[in-house]
C-alpha cells in the first residue's frame, strides 16, 4: 500500500482509472441515484483493486469482458473518507463495472423538494465534489492525483433537463437494455429522457458536475449561456450581472495563456448552494447571491474562472498543496479585476482579503499547522479547515514574488508554469523547483521555505496601496472613538467598500453605536449579503438582540457556508451566552434540512465545538 493522498484510499502502486463511463438513473422519490460506472484503466490489472466511496451501496461488481462477477467487500465507514471499496482481479482486468445506489445523504448531493426550490414546482438535485465528495456519488480513486475522462448518462423524468461540467451530445427516450444493471431504468421508459454528455479532457475527480432540474438558460456571451431555473426575471437579472464575461475570458487568455475548456456557462443555484463558486470546468456553480444588481458578482466570476488555468489546468495533488489552487486562483482573480475594474477596485479587494487572512490567523491560533501554505491533513476532514490562508497567504506570497521580480517578468513566469503543467496535479515542492530553475537566485531574496512552511504571516506580506482603502480604513479606525461616517463620506460607496469598513471596526463596540449605524445606513437589511452578515456578526459580538429576527431570517434563507460559519461561530463562541446558545441551536434545528450535506457538517461542528 503507498499511500499518496491523505484523503483517498486509492495505492500508488495501482493503475489509476483514466476513463469512467457512467449511467446514472435520478430516483426524486427517494432522492437516490441508481447507477453503474465503469472503470477503465490504462493497463491491465490483478490482484485487489481499490477505490474509494462514501455511502454507497454496492450491488454488484464485474468483469465486462467476460461479464463474470468479481468478489468485492467494503470497509466500514470513516467519517470523513467513507469506505474502502477493494475489488478481487483474480485474473488481469482493464475495466471493472460497479452497479450500486448512492444514499440519500450522500455527502455530494443535494436533492430539494418543489417548496425548497425559487420556482416552487419541480425538484432539483446538484453536485458538489470538491474536496473528496465525488466518492459519494461513484466509486473511483478519487485523489486529484487522479485524472479521468468520462461520460455520462443521465435518465431523467422527462420534465426536467441536465447540465454538466461536460459537453452536451444530446436527449433521447431511454430505450430498454441501454443500462445493464439498472432494472428500473426499463421500467418506466414513457415517463424519462436521456441526457447525455462527454468530458474529452481530464479532469480531477472533484470537477465532476451535474444538475438537474427545470432548467432555462439565457444567451451572455459567444461561449457563455448562463443558466439557473427556468424564470425569465432572473436569467434576465443574471445575464445582466455576468455581462462582462467575455471580457474576462480574453483577459485571462492573455495573461495565462489559450482558454483550453472551450464553453464557459454559468449555472445559478437555488439558495442552498454551500459556496459562492466552484469552478466545475465548461460550466461554473453559482450561488444567487452573487447577483446583486451592480455588476459586483464578477469578482467571483472572475475566481471561478482564474481555476480554468489555475486549479483545472494544474492541479494540487492533495488538499496538503491546496493553496497552489486557491493562492495562485486569487492571484490571476486579482488580475482580471485590475484589467476590468480598475487598481483601485482590486486594492479593495486584496484588502477585504488582508482582513479575512489575519483573522482566520487568530482563528487558528491553537492548530497553527492550518496558518501554514502546504500543511499536514493525515486524519483531517478538508471541510473543516477550510480557511481564507491558502487564498490569502498564497496570494500575499505570489505578489511578494511580483514585487520582487517586477510583473513583466512575472507574467512571463506564470505563462510558462502553465504551459509547462497543464492537465497535471503537482505539489509545492515541484512549484518550488521550477520557481528557483526560472528566476535563479529567488531563493536568496525571498525566504520560500518561510513562505510554504512556516507559520503566520511573514513580515514581508503587506497590505495594499491605495487611495480607497487607506480611507476607509482610517474611517473604521475613527469609528472607534465614536465618529460615524457622513453621508458625503459614503456616498459613492457599494457593497465592496463597506464590507472592508465593517471588517476593520472592532469585534465589538457599544451596542448603541451599532443601532445608530444601521439606523444612518440600513445595513442589517443590505440586499448585499457580505455587507448584510458583516454587520449581523458586529451586532451580535456587540451584543445587539435586537438583530435576532434578522439573523434567524438570513441563517434559513441561505446556505452559503461563508455566511453561515461566521454568524453561528458569533452566536456561541465565548463564555456565558446562554441565550445566543439556545437561539442557535433552535434555528439550526429548523434550518438544517435546507442546508446542503457539506454544511450542515460544517455547522455541526461549530456548535459541538461551543455547545
Ligand atoms: N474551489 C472553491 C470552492 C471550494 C473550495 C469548494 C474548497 C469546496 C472545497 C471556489 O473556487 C472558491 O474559492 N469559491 C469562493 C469564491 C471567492 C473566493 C470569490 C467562495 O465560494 O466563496
Ligand atoms: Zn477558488
Amino acid at each position: 500500500m503507498a499511500p499518496i493522498d491523505p484523503h483517498s484510499y486509492a495505492d500508488a502502486t495501482q493503475p489509476f482509472a483514466t476513463d469512467v463511463s457512467l449511467s446514472l438513473y435520478f430516483d426524486f422519490p427517494s432522492s437516490t441515484l441508481h447507477a453503474s460506472a465503469l472503470l477503465s484503466f490504462p493497463t491491465p490489472f490483478a490482484g485487489t483493486l481499490v477505490l474509494d466511496s462514501r455511502h454507497l451501496s454496492v450491488h454488484a461488481v464485474t468483469d465486462p469482458s467476460s461479464d463474470s462477477p468479481l468478489p468485492f467487500s467494503l470497509s466500514s465507514p470513516h467519517a470523513a473518507l467513507g469506505s474502502r471499496l477493494s475489488i478481487s482481479l483474480a485474473n488481469a482486468a482493464s475495466s471493472v463495472l460497479v452497479t450500486y445506489t448512492t444514499s440519500p445523504s450522500s455527502s455530494a448531493l443535494q436533492w430539494l423538494s418543489p417548496p425548497q426550490t425559487t420556482l416552487g414546482k419541480s425538484p432539483f438535485v446538484y453536485t458538489q465534489c470538491q474536496a473528496i465528495h465525488a466518492r459519494a456519488v461513484f466509486p473511483c480513486q478519487d485523489t486529484p492525483a487522479a485524472r479521468i475522462r468520462y461520460s455520462a448518462r443521465l435518465n431523467i423524468p422527462a420534465g426536467l433537463s441536465a447540465v454538466m461540467s461536460a459537453r452536451h451530445l444530446g436527449r433521447h427516450p431511454p430505450f430498454r437494455g441501454e443500462a445493464p444493471g439498472i432494472p428500473v431504468w426499463d421500467d418506466f421508459v414513457e415517463e424519462r429522457v436521456v441526457e447525455e454528455f462527454v468530458m474529452d479532457q481530464p479532469i480531477p475527480p472533484y470537477l465532476f458536475a451535474f444538475a438537474v432540474g427545470e432548467l432555462g438558460s439565457r444567451e451572455v456571451g459567444p461561449r457563455t449561456r448562463v443558466y439557473a431555473e427556468d424564470d425569465a426575471g432572473l436569467l434576465k437579472e443574471a445575464a445582466r450581472e455576468f455581462a462582462g464575461a467575455e471580457g474576462m475570458i480574453r483577459e485571462g487568455e492573455r495573461l495565462f495563456g489559450e482558454y483550453e475548456w472551450e464553453r464557459f456557462d454559468l449555472l445559478v443555484l437555488p439558495r442552498s448552494f454551500p459556496y459562492g463558486g466552484m469552478e466545475n470546468p465548461r460550466m461554473v456553480f453559482l450561488t444567487p447571491t452573487v447577483i446583486k444588481g451592480d455588476g459586483s458578482g464578477a469578482q467571483v466570476v472572475a475566481h471561478e474562472l482564474a481555476h480554468s488555468w489555475t486549479g483545472n489546468l494544474i492541479t494540487n495533488k492533495n488538499n496538503e498543496h491546496f493553496w497552489l489552487n486557491e493562492g495562485f486562483t486569487t492571484y490571476a482573480e486579482r488580475r482580471i479585476v485590475e484589467a476590468v475594474q480598475g487598481e483601485e477596485m482590486a486594492a479593495l479587494n486584496v484588502g477585504i482579503g488582508w482582513r479575512g487572512l489575519n483573522q482566520d490567523i487568530e482563528r487558528f491560533k491553537d492548530n497553527p499547522e492550518f496558518t501554514k501554505l502546504k500543511n499536514n491533513q493525515e486524519g483531517i476532514d478538508p471541510d473543516d479547515v477550510y480557511s481564507q490562508v491558502p487564498y490569502e497567504k498564497g496570494f500575499q506570497f505570489l505578489w511578494r514574488i511580483e514585487r520582487e521580480v517586477g510583473r513583466p517578468a512575472f507574467d512571463e513566469f506564470l505563462k510558462k508554469y502553465i504551459a509547462t503543467f497543464k492537465f497535471k496535479s503537482i505539489d509545492t515542492e515541484t512549484f518550488l523547483e521550477f520557481l528557483k530553475a526560472n528566476i535563479p537566485g529567488i531563493e536568496n531574496q525571498i525566504d520560500l521555505v518561510l513562505w510554504t512552511e512556516g507559520v503566520g504571516i511573514p513580515a514581508d506580506a503587506h497590505e495594499p496601496v491605495s487611495t480607497i482603502y487607506t480611507q476607509i480604513v482610517s474611517l473604521a479606525n475613527e469609528f472607534k472613538s465614536g465618529r460615524m461616517p457622513r453621508e458625503d463620506e459614503v456616498a459613492d460607496w457599494q457593497g465592496q467598500q463597506w464590507e472592508l469598513y465593517l471588517e476593520n471596526l472592532p469585534k465589538s463596540v457599544e451596542a448603541s453605536q451599532v443601532l445608530a449605524l444601521d439606523a444612518r445606513y440600513k445595513l442589517a437589511t443590505s440586499k448585499d449579503y457580505e455587507v448584510k452578515v458583516a454587520f449581523l456578526q458586529l451586532a451580535i459580538n456587540s451584543g445587539c438582540r435586537e438583530y435576532f429576527i434578522e439573523v434567524e431570517k438570513t441563517l434559513k434563507d441561505v446556505g452559503r457556508m461563508k455566511y453561515l460559519r461566521p454568524l453561528y461561530t458569533a452566536l456561541v463562541q465565548g463564555p456565558g451566552r446562554e441565550e445566543e446558545k439556545i437561539f442557535a441551536k433552535r434555528v439550526f434545528s429548523e434550518a438544517r434540512e435546507g442546508y446542503h450535506p457539506i454544511a450542515q457538517g460544517v455547522v455541526e461542528s461549530i456548535l459541538s465545538k461551543h455547545l
